[in-house]
């Protein structure tokens, strides 16, 4: 589904469950820093996606919790861009638990959508980056201050505080794997979004302006690290 027309020798991000919330405020910073963007949305029926066909040469349907849906993705993506520059992976999914009623399908289905899909992303979507002539190639993952184990002196969100601290890990053995990539996990901060049902300390626009300047500035010295919005290394 083409939206936006292609720019010739500019830049090419992908950044998943890119509809709303900061994939969406993402997806328009790239755009208006001369990114050609790529967003992934689970529905792609007009008005799921009509803020982000504002932005983007393409919006290519996946469901990261599907591996099919990953494993079409690269194919997908092919049919726009001949290679991608950065890959973002934001999709993301927070659902409430407390100890003593947790339960294993909403534990793994965070693990799903938090941890592992990330990963089959990344791997999925290599060989496009590999294909850049650019050498900055870039993963990034959205994760969250609240999968630092250093940080936690709350408790609670057992399975989104899981899935976070495994995407940071999973992170770092990327690093060390694809020495070609830089590969790092940003903490985004307490977001206005509907994950957070709009409550947090800033807009998903004003939050992204702020990612996008520590994604675009960042270099492979950087690779493996666990960022701050702002730049900052964070504790593990
Ligand atoms: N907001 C915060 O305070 C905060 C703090 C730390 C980290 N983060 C992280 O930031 C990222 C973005 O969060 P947000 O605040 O923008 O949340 P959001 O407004 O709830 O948006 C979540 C996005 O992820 C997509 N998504 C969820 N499950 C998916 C699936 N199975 N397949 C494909 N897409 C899926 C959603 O698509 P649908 O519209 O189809 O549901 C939506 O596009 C997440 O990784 C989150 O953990 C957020």
């Amino acid at each position: 589904m083409a939206a936006v027309n292609l720019r010739s020798n500019a830049l090419n991000v992908l950044i998943t469950g890119a509809n709303r919330g900061i994939g969406l405020s993402l997806a328009k910073q790239f755009h208006n820093n001369g990114y050609n963007v790529i967003g992934t949305s689970r529905k792609t029926d007009a008005a799921t996606i009509a803020d982000l066909s504002a932005v983007a040469v393409a919006v290519v349907p996946l469901d990261v919790a599907d591996e099919a849906s990953i494993s079409a993705l690269p194919d997908r993506v092919r049919a726009y861009v001949p290679h991608l520059d950065v890959v973002v992976n934001n999709a993301g999914m927070y659902l409430q638990d407390k100890f003593g009623e947790l339960n294993a399908t909403d534990l793994l289905t965070q693990f799903r959508v938090n941890s592992v899909a990330p990963l089959l992303v990344a791997q999925a979507l290599l060989p496009s980056l590999r294909a850049s002539p650019n050498a900055a190639k870039k993963i990034v993952h959205i994760t969250s201050r609240m999968g630092s184990i250093a940080d936690n002196t709350s408790g609670g969100s057992y399975g989104y505080r899981a899935s976070k601290c495994a995407l940071n890990m999973l992170n770092a053995s990327l690093a060390q794997d694809v020495k070609d990539v830089t590969c790092i996990a940003l903490h985004p901060g307490y977001i206005q979004t509907r994950m957070t049902s709009g409550s947090g300390d800033m807009d998903a626009d004003e939050c992204a302006r702020r990612l996008f300047k520590v994604i675009h500035g960042a270099t492979h010295a950087q690779t493996g690290q666990f960022l701050h919005r702002d730049g900052q290394v964070l504790p593990w």
